[in-house]
């Protein structure tokens, strides 16, 4: 008879909460299964798009492990015609459920801001960065709370802007904070710097950078926050008079 070997023995940890994993729907974090981003939406991006072929595309993308958070992908949206392409960083709570981008508390201030410097919706396409709502369960409450996306995740679903830009051939592109501008400009843009100028972007046209609308949402009085939604509206009454 074959002698058998034994298991190894695995020490038990005392302290059982500290090691057990926290399960990924409770972190926003990948799993230990996801935990690298190997993949990238480029593995789904099908060969001669249109934008209604990327959109059903994306439906289905597993680029990255953030397909397991969100419920649905929330592709861009817009005339095939729009001049102007609104990028932000990615779908939010509100975004998540309804299936399309800036829906919620951000995409209210920023339509207001849109009617107010007289950029006609028909006139604009809305995207993200990424596609996905990376969020992590509250402490205190049931609400899921919105996470940043990291590099590997801005990268892995990167090919479906580019896409979208590619085929929308915007004459100006829209970045809402950092995320945004950064995926589009390199890591060493700064809006801080930059916003309400319009700069070259790699594609040809401009691009003009500002602040994300739950910036000004977060801000911390009614007096800074109507400052903040003031100077939002001067950058984007800018995009306006680029237009022409
Ligand atoms: N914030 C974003 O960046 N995008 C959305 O679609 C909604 C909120
Ligand atoms: Fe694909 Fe982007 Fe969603 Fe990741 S976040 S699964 S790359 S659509």
């Amino acid at each position: 008879m074959p002698r058998t070997v034994p298991p190894p023995r695995v020490k038990k940890s005392r302290n059982r909460a500290a090691t057990k994993p926290i399960p990924a729907a409770r972190t926003g974090q990948p799993s230990t299964k996801h935990a690298v981003a190997t993949g990238s939406a480029a593995d789904f991006v099908p060969p001669n798009p249109t934008l209604t072929k990327l959109r059903d595309a994306a439906m289905t993308c597993r680029g990255c492990h953030l397909w397991t958070l969100g419920t649905q992908t929330v592709f861009g949206e817009g005339p095939k015609h729009a001049r102007v392409m609104i990028v932000g960083e990615q779908p939010g709570d509100q975004e998540d459920r309804a299936g399309h981008p800036f829906v919620g508390p951000s995409g209210k201030l920023l339509d207001r801001a849109l009617e107010e410097a007289g950029i006609d919706r028909g006139d604009v396409y809305v995207t993200n960065v990424v596609k996905h709502f990376k969020w992590e369960r509250g402490e205190k409450s049931a609400r899921r709370i919105h996470k940043k996306p990291n590099d590997a995740e801005i990268r892995a679903c990167h090919p479906w802007l580019e896409e979208e830009i590619r085929l929308l051939k915007p004459q100006v592109i829209v970045c809402l904070g950092a995320t945004a501008a950064q995926a589009i400009m390199g890591k060493a843009f700064r809006v801080t710097k930059e916003r309400g100028k319009p700069v070259q972007a790699p594609n040809g046209g401009t691009v003009i950078a500002t602040v994300h609308p739950s910036s000004v949402l977060r801000a911390p009085d009614p007096d800074t926050r109507a400052q903040a939604e003031r100077e939002f509206l001067v950058d984007i009454k800018k995009v306006a008079r680029h237009l022409g």
